[in-house]
């Protein structure tokens, strides 16, 4: 295939300040490596690779890159990997989430500067696919992204397991008294398997399905196994396609993620009961697109779609059992009347086509429910507002308890910073189930705002069967987390509001139904309160200062403001 807008290699050039000198120079060294003229004048793929020993979800991707460049070998291109960070989440500190406009930055900034006709983001664990998405939204070049796919799952005594949902409610086991030290560490062994991504409908899951329905992945590309046949070929059928986009010139991610594949998206979000990160994730990637959209938008677009996917931590089922029951398009078949089905994505087919060529298998596609039995009602995950959060909070109400949702109690408040198991572990804690546990300064300014909010019932609770408790604060939570707990409240504590002038014994009332989030606390009292508040201080030097001075808040997605 001959490449008619000349070589990416002399298309950007290195600037020395002669034209010539610079192609020249690039040909010399790209000699050394290999590659010559007829190498060079093929269509360029590069490949953003993130395996990283820090990275354990990405460990089977050494075989998924060979895949993908095969692919782009065989459709007449040239693949070049490059590396870029790569986001882990249980191993990076104080939280994935700090970095994933880093990453972000630095796939973006990559994809510009290095010759290339078009690019393969490889991904999949939680903050790396909202990152090379934003990447994408930036580049005015083809991109596609694939992830490594899901982890299959273990056993133990019985008990099928799968990061990790299983993970927290074994731990929470455990420190209600029902799992000894030596069984806990039994267990440990068998609930993380495989490579590939969290085995539920946590965050990494969540934001490749809803990369796959914006049309930024081909089909089918979400739920393949990380050990799986049908990845690697996706991968190399990924190769494939990116080089006819590149040849093309499209289309672009600017032509796919258009206001009508976002408002798809949100409501495969809640057909799906993924997971609270998303709609961080897409509203910071909307941004990017230039595609308007709020956080109220969330409930109003996906207000008449049921749960449907049989998942954890909303259902029982794993992503292996997606995957078997036909993956994203199983779902997209079930929407179909809630969907837009104009919108075209990176396979060049219009949804309703791909909608059209789907089956349809009730007797077992399992983890799918037909959309006249769905799982659970509309409203699988809700935005609310009130005087705690004036600019906004959710809550994923298909992993809460039905009892809390309307729930008036009084405010335990803690704060990220302090030793917040030495005081939920104390014997002698003032606390009734019937109190809302209130974390604070756990925002994107003040920490970058960790997967905190989940927080663990107190003990002495846990010890009595205590299950749930309604939690707020201005954190998140991990997609694989359940229960009744308020996030993202926003304006967050360190940026000054309500949050953080909560106190002890303060009545919090939820309202999910009404929507609403409020402290009882008097207006007047609260205005006293929020003016004699001390602003905290911002990190002194480097990454987390330019971040804590810039970042917007949760509720508008949390990018940089610059970006
Ligand atoms: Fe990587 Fe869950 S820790 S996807």
């Amino acid at each position: 295939m001959s490449n008619e807008r000349g070589s990416a290699i002399d298309r950007s050039r290195t600037k020395y300040g002669d034209e010539g000198f610079s192609r020249f120079l690039r040909r010399a060294f790209l000699a050394s490596a290999g590659y010559d003229d007829v190498d060079l004048g093929r269509p360029i793929i590069g490949i953003a690779v993130t395996t990283s020993s820090y990275n354990t979800c990405h460990r089977d991707m050494p075989a998924l890159v060979e895949a993908v460049k095969r692919g782009v070998l065989e459709a007449g291109g040239l693949p070049m990997e490059f590396p870029t960070i790569s986001l882990g989440e249980i191993l990076t500190s104080p939280t994935s989430m700090l970095y994933r406009n880093l990453m972000a930055m630095d796939t973006e900034e990559m994809v510009n500067a290095l010759p290339m006709d078009g690019a393969v983001l490889l991904g999949g664990c939680d903050k790396t696919v909202p990152a090379q998405l934003m990447a994408a939204a930036s580049s005015t070049k083809p991109v596609l992204l694939e992830v490594v796919g899901p982890m299959m799952t273990g056993s133990w005594r019985g008990q099928r397991l799968g990061a990790c949902t299983d993970c927290r409610r074994l731990w929470g086991d455990h420190r209600g008294g029902v799992l000894d030290t030596d069984e806990i560490v039994e267990a440990r062994g068998e609930l993380v398997t495989t490579a590939g991504t969290c085995a539920v409908m946590g965050t990494a899951s969540t934001m490749a399905v809803l990369t796959e329905t914006l049309g930024m992945m081909l089909p089918g590309g979400a739920t393949p196994p990380a050990s799986s046949g049908a990845r690697l070929r996706h991968g190399a059928a990924t190769g494939r396609r990116i080089v006819e986009l590149a040849a093309q010139q499209g289309p672009k991610p600017s032509e796919i993620l258009t206001r009508a594949a976002f408002e798809n998206a949100i409501k495969m979000l809640a057909a799906i009961g993924g997971s609270t990160n998303a709609l961080v994730h897409l509203l910071a990637v909307a941004r990017r697109a230039g595609v308007e959209l709020t956080l109220g938008e969330f409930d109003t677009i996906a207000a008449e779609v049921p749960l449907l996917v049989d998942l954890k931590p909303s259902g029982t089922l794993y992503m292996e059992d997606l995957h078997r029951s036909g993956g994203v398009p199983a779902v997209l078949k079930q929407l179909t009347e809630h969907l837009d089905l104009t919108v075209v994505g990176a396979s060049g087919l219009p949804l309703d086509t791909l909608v059209k060529q789907t089956e349809e298998h009730a007797a077992w596609q399992h983890a799918v429910r037909p959309i006249e039995d769905p799982l659970g009602p509309p409203g699988a995950l809700a935005v609310l507002q009130g005087s705690l959060a004036p600019e906004g909070a959710v809550i994923k109400t298909s992993a809460a308890s039905p009892h809390l949702m309307q729930h008036t109690g009084p405010a335990l408040v803690l704060d990220l910073d302090q030793d917040i198991a030495a005081v939920l572990d104390d014997p002698e804690l003032d606390v009734t189930p019937e109190h809302v546990l209130v974390l604070r300064n756990a925002g994107p300014v003040a920490a970058g705002m960790p997967e905190a909010g989940a927080l663990p019932i107190p003990a002495k609770l846990a010890r009595r069967g205590v299950r749930d408790m309604v939690r707020v604060s201005d954190a998140r939570m991990s997609g694989t987390s359940y229960g009744t707990v308020v996030l993202h409240c926003a304006p967050e504590a360190a940026a000054g509001g309500p949050l953080s002038v909560v106190e002890d014994g303060d009545l919090i009332r939820l309202d999910v139904k009404q929507r609403s989030i409020d402290l009882l606390v008097a207006e007047d009292e609260l205005a006293r309160r929020l003016e004699d508040r001390e602003p905290p201080a911002l990190p002194r030097r480097g990454w987390r200062r330019l971040y804590a001075q810039t970042v917007l808040p949760a509720s508008q997605g949390a990018d940089l403001d610059f970006l």
